[in-house]
């Protein structure tokens, strides 16, 4: 039987998978874990614990108490809040990252899994369908831990055989829980605007393509590469996953076929060039072979969702 540790799971991510994998796995099996505290889905629907992944000593207690066998660990400061505490974001994403690792090879662990980012691509990776295998030389506090993580991955599969699986997630665009603190966040909050205001002031140009993939296809790609053998895992280091590509404005036009009085404005902070620096679309043809990894919302029907379950949560006040 199959316990699973979720790390991170009041966030954006974690909130969704963890009540996916209690769905799978019964309730009780998955002990869903944070720093603060979580949403009553998740604490009402099975065991939930304060846990801080920095201090090993309760997390080996945690793990060997409830006998997990699989780790998914998604704690981590993203792009855009970790460029404002640089060592202590590096601090949190690194060594969270190594606790696990080294707990899961010496507690014997049957899986984990770790996610990694576009953020791990930069400025000198070609930006266009940018390839499984390339250039890799990121200039964010978020996309150096990214591809660091990556490398102590795929390690620790060839030293010590610990089975990590990881995706180069794209931004991701949910509902249920408000994004954390990543430069892709503006494809949520613009929902928020829209419905709320008709307006929307974006931290991008409007010409800022990034890849993006709406929650539900993430959660299944997600628990597809945790699911599939073994063997068929060919990238040990994180797949890439493509979802769909789109700009600030191409969002704006789709928003404004529902509300047509929706108005976008452009105010490009920082964010800009971290933007600039990830690929524009990607090519995940390699989890596609290995795994069968599909992409099922693009950016209409993506758009449509996000605008009637956004539209729910405030017509409900
Ligand atoms: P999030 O910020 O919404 O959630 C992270 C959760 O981790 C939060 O609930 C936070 O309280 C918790 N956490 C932070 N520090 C902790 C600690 N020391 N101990 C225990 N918990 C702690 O992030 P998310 O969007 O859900 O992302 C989850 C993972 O997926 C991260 O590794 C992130 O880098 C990766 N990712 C996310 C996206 C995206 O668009 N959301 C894209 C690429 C990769
Ligand atoms: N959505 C994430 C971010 O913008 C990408 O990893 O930080």
């Amino acid at each position: 039987m199959e316990k699973i540790l979720v790390i991170g799971c009041a966030g954006q991510i974690g909130s969704e998978l963890t009540l996916e994998l209690r769905k799978m796995y019964g309730e009780n099996n998955v002990v869903a874990t944070d720093i603060k505290p979580a949403q009553k889905e998740i604490t009402e629907s099975g065991p939930f614990e304060i846990l801080d992944v920095l201090d090993t000593h309760r997390l080996f207690g945690t793990v060997s108490r409830n006998k997990i066998t699989q780790i998914y660990h998604l704690a981590a400061i993203l792009s855009g809040n970790a460029e404002k505490k640089p060592i202590a974001s590096w601090h949190i994403n690194m060594e969270s990252l190594l606790n696990v690792l080294e707990l899961s090879r010496e507690l014997n662990l049957k899986k984990i899994f770790w996610p990694s980012s576009i953020a791990v691509f930069g400025p000198t990776t070609p930006r266009v369908d940018t390839p499984q295998f390339t250039v890799m030389e990121p200039n964010t506090v978020y996309g150096i831990s990214k591809l660091a993580g990556e490398r102590w991955l795929e390690y620790y599969f060839q030293k010590y055989g610990v089975d990590g699986r990881s995706l180069r997630y794209p931004g991701l665009i949910s509902h249920k829980t408000e994004a954390g603190g990543g430069t892709t966040d503006y494809a949520v909050d613009i929902f928020y605007e829209a419905i709320q205001n008709k307006m929307y002031e974006c931290y991008l140009d409007e010409h800022a393509y990034l890849p993006m993939q709406f929650m539900d296809d993430a959660i299944k790609a997600t628990i597809e590469v945790m699911e599939a053998p073994a063997d068929d895992i060919t990238v040990r280091s994180s797949y890439n996953v493509a979802g769909v590509s789109f700009s600030p404005k191409e969002i704006a036009a789709e928003i404004k076929k529902s509300i047509p009085d929706f108005k976008m404005s452009y105010a490009p902070d920082f964010r800009q060039a971290i933007a600039e620096s990830w690929p524009k679309s990607i090519d995940d043809s390699v989890a596609q072979r290995d795994w069968g990894l599909k992409n099922t919302y693009d950016l209409k029907r993506l758009t449509q969702t996000m605008l009637e379950e956004v539209g729910k949560k405030f017509s409900a006040k």
